[in-house]
């Protein structure tokens, strides 16, 4: 169902690479609440993800940019917003990678190179994104940014290796980020931390079937799917979610609140 949310709103939209990604949905669901935006990704990504057909399908442009480049992301920046015609009302960083993950390094056994490359890529593109927009002035007033994280930021998942301080960053940069933009820019800045998603990204987690498994019955509501995720992110880049800054969001179906459910007890009996 559509509500017209974001009639009006233009944005940029980092990070769907195929049907699956969460910034996929997220790109359906804000066409069909009005909304108008630049699709983004790595120029790696665009030849093997399907952003074509996504484009043609929500009517939008794609601007090539690794998010590891201060130069690709001020490029896209002003030419985001000469596609748009103005400002600037959300932003969409769904962008995650550790190769310390693709490469079956454990956590006690980092290659540090890989580290290093894993956070520039998932967390401090994160506060390169936001310097480029705030150097350019490119957000309108009561504008929304949001990023995607997940809670092995706050409790330890044995399997989410270096991804675990790469989301922590992610979300003090949203806190630090956020007082700024707030105070000059009247924007706000959020994370949403999400189930575990059956994605690229998501299937590259050692024992991701299990896990996945486990987080469904342990969340009274079950596992919140990419789907969801759209619809939660839609609600923070609308006019109806305008003082909630700074924020780690828990979209999780009761996860992380959660001590033990009953289906998990029974297990043990
Ligand atoms: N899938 C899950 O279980 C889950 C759970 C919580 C949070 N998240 C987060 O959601 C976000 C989106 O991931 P997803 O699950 O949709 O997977 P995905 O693999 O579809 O998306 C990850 C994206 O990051 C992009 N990317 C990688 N390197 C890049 C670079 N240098 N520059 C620009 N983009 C680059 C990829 O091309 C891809 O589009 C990530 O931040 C991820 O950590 C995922």
């Amino acid at each position: 169902m559509a509500y017209n949310l974001l009639k009006g709103k233009k944005g940029i939209i980092f990070g769907a690479l195929d049907a699956n990604s969460i910034a996929w949905k997220t790109a359906e669901r804000v066409h069909e609440e009005g909304g108008t935006f630049v699709l983004t990704n790595a120029p790696i990504a665009m030849r093997m993800g399907q952003i074509n057909e996504l484009a043609e399908k929500t009517g939008s442009q794609i601007i090539p940019a690794d998010a590891t480049s201060t130069e690709d992301l001020d490029k896209l920046v002003s030419q985001a917003m000469e596609i748009l015609g103005g400002k600037i009302d959300f932003v969409l960083h769904s962008i995650g990678m550790s190769i310390n993950v693709r490469k079956g390094r454990h956590y006690t056994d980092e290659n540090y190179e890989f580290t290093h490359k894993g956070w520039d890529v998932s967390a401090l593109s994160f506060h390169r994104v936001m310097q480029s927009l705030f150097k350019a002035d490119a957000m309108n007033e009561w504008g929304s940014i949001v990023a995607l994280t997940y809670m092995a930021a706050q409790r330890s998942f044995p399997d989410y290796n270096d991804m675990a301080d790469n989301k922590a960053y992610l979300e003090s940069v949203a806190r630090s980020f956020g007082y700024f933009f707030g105070k000059e820019k009247k924007v706000r800045v959020n994370t949403i931390s999400q189930s575990p998603t059956p994605t690229t990204a998501g299937q590259g987690v050692k024992g991701f079937d299990g896990f996945i498994s486990y987080a469904e019955q342990m969340s009274p509501l079950g596992n919140a799917t990419a789907l969801e995720c759209a619809d939660y992110t839609l609600t923070l880049f609308s006019d109806l979610t305008k003082k909630v800054t700074m924020q780690n969001l828990f979209h999780d179906g009761g996860f992380s609140n959660t001590g033990v459910s009953q289906e998990v007890m029974e297990k043990f009996v």
